[in-house]
């Protein structure tokens, strides 16, 4: 660390990170709905060096911990992952898949694709018909995909980590033993739903709900299984996971569950390094996930649509919401039509993220007018993704995005390891012209083929000002809501010069193409507001939900902001 902190001045002149960013246009006169509930913006952490922002201050802490000890922005996102697999297991998980977005101090940049595949005993039809709400892909063993996140945990850390391996696992071993105190947020992640859906399983009674009832608010959780299985992970890598002990426990619960997924699904499965997304808005750049996510370019389609239709109108206004929602329906017809996993299905990415087909979007925007889409029963609730990140003293910044998919994944905990598996399938087009858990009406594209990523909307996003300085890292949960809500807090700071606490606590909306409404939050939008809307011809989804968790880092001319959105719970650590 001495060795590390004495190199700091020299690698941040040479990296341009540290130093102060171009900064966001400064001005903070708009004002939310008096009966929005997030009206008063929580200061962000302020820091020179490092920053960690992610779903649970403990994990926060263990991150700018491992900054601390001299680790970098990948050892910290290593131990994060883990962590949060252990105090956040709504959406932590080391039996999901995700995304990083990684920009090095160096001005390289990168992103790990750890999504879950399809097993080779899938079809596309495999949901058709089945019994239960969704046929079988969001609960129990035959929603899981191949899990991706240790795979890429190991991956990133091969390619970039500077500590070992087994000290960044080691946090969560501990937590997992000693066990969490569980927090308020944590406690109401255990709501009737997941209760009774874990309960369907006799292993994921024994791993989370103690003496088989509902965890309170201030209960001890402790998950001795699950600190064996990261031990194993600590002593032996991902070998463990996927070919050795943690693989025929897979195995064995897929036989118990009912599942498909092999030990030969589970050998051949691969984390994939890929280009990132490259887009710009309004001359700053923007880094984001590309395909098999759709998060990278359904964001820059939005944002390139919003820059074509010219300055913004006053935030606040009905005709600044028209403009957004019809941006995020033309971008997500798109997505929910053309996007898959590249190694499947051929793409548009270059026209669907271009300039001059964004203007040619904008032009068909109607200034008065909805453009209807259809209409299709939304059925969802919830933020189960987790989000986090990090800079590093270096300047080095990753954004991480993991999930589990629906809340606490497919509910069901491999038996005697002690972890979540994930319900990913769902995120495929599972039944045809169906909506799935999120409402997404998708199409060929997305169907189910064995070894295939199913698309996904995740968007961790890395940001840098007009002269390629570090500005931004970022993220949500919230499925297609993720794409949305990051769109709206690039916006925020660019188009509307609102310092970060208001970025981030400002109400959003949502607009998917279909089904065809606005998603909103409680006390977000005014009664006029509405009204406004509706006379212009827009439906809004009955009941308001949240819109996305952004956790994220800002990069100012004074030095690094964090900041966990205030709809959850996070926290930041840094210094
Ligand atoms: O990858 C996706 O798009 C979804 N599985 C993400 C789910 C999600 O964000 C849940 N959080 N609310």
């Amino acid at each position: 660390m001495p060795r590390i902190r004495a190199l700091l001045p020299a690698l941040l002149l040479a990296a341009g990170c540290g130093a102060p960013a171009a900064g966001f246009r400064a001005s903070s006169d708009q004002s939310f709905p008096a009966a929005w509930r997030y009206r008063v913006p929580r200061a962000p952490l302020a820091g020179r060096w490092a920053m960690v922002v992610s779903d649970h201050p403990t994990a926060s802490a263990v991150g700018a911990a491992v900054l601390r000890r001299g680790g970098n922005a990948i050892d910290a996102a290593v131990a994060v992952a883990f962590a949060l697999a252990v105090v956040h297991p709504r959406a932590g998980n080391i039996g999901g898949g995700g995304f990083l977005v990684y920009r090095a101090a160096d001005g390289r940049s990168y992103a790990l694709d750890f999504r879950e595949t399809a097993p080779a005993a899938a079809r596309a039809d495999m949901y058709a018909g089945a019994a239960g709400p969704f046929g079988g892909s969001v609960t129990g063993a035959r929603a899981a995909g191949v899990p991706g996140s240790v795979a890429g945990l190991a991956e990133m850390h091969r390619r970039f980590g500077r500590l070992p391996w087994s000290d960044l696992v080691a946090p969560a071993i501990a937590l997992a033993r000693d066990g969490v105190v569980l927090d308020a947020f944590r406690a109401a992640s255990y709501n009737d739903t997941v209760v009774r859906r874990l309960r369907l399983f006799p292993s994921s009674v024994a791993a989370l709900l103690p003496g088989g009832r509902r965890p309170r608010e201030g209960d001890t959780l402790r998950q001795p299984d699950l600190a064996g299985t990261l031990a194993a992970i600590a002593d032996s890598g991902p070998d463990v996971f996927y070919r050795g002990r943690v693989a025929d426990q897979i195995v064995a619960e897929m036989r118990r569950s009912g599942g498909i997924i092999t030990l030969a699904d589970l050998e051949a499965y691969r984390a994939r390094w890929r280009p990132p997304l490259e887009s710009t808005y309004r001359g700053w750049r923007v880094l984001g996930m590309p395909p098999p996510s759709s998060g990278g370019v359904t964001l820059a389609e939005i944002l390139n649509i919003l820059e074509a239709s010219g300055p913004l109108p006053r935030y606040g206004s009905a005709a600044l919401m028209h403009v957004e929602l019809e941006a995020m329906r033309r971008a997500f017809t798109d997505r929910n039509s053309t996007l898959g996993d590249p190694d499947f299905v051929a793409m548009p990415v270059a026209k669907l993220t271009s300039k001059p087909y964004a203007a040619a979007l904008a032009r068909g925007v109607d200034l008065n007018r909805a453009t209807p889409t259809g209409e299709v029963p939304a059925v969802d609730e919830g933020q189960h993704t987790t989000h986090y990140s990090i800079v590093d003293p270096e300047g080095n910044a990753a954004a991480v995005t993991t999930t589990l998919n629906d809340d606490f994944g497919s509910a069901l905990v491999v038996g005697g390891a002690g972890f979540l598996l994930n319900d990913e399938m769902d995120d495929f087009t599972a039944r045809p012209g169906k909506p799935n858990l999120y409402g997404l009406v998708q199409g060929e594209a997305n169907a189910i083929a064995p070894g295939k990523r199913m698309l996904s909307a995740m968007a961790p996003t890395i940001v840098l000002d007009p002269s390629g300085r570090l500005a931004l890292v970022t993220g949500s949960p919230g499925g297609p809501r993720i794409i949305t809500a990051v769109a709206q807090v690039v916006s925020n700071l660019i188009d509307h010069g609102m310092p970060l606490g208001q970025a981030v606590a400002a109400p959003r909306i949502h607009h998917q193409a279909l089904p065809d409404s606005v998603y909103w939050e409680r006390g977000g939008l005014t009664a006029d507001q509405r009204r406004v809307l509706a006379a212009m011809g827009y439906r809004f989804r009955a009941r308001p939900l949240f819109i996305g968790d952004v956790n994220t880092v800002l990069a100012t001319p004074q030095g690094l902001q964090g900041l966990a959105d205030p709809r959850r719970g996070g926290g930041a650590a840094g210094w």
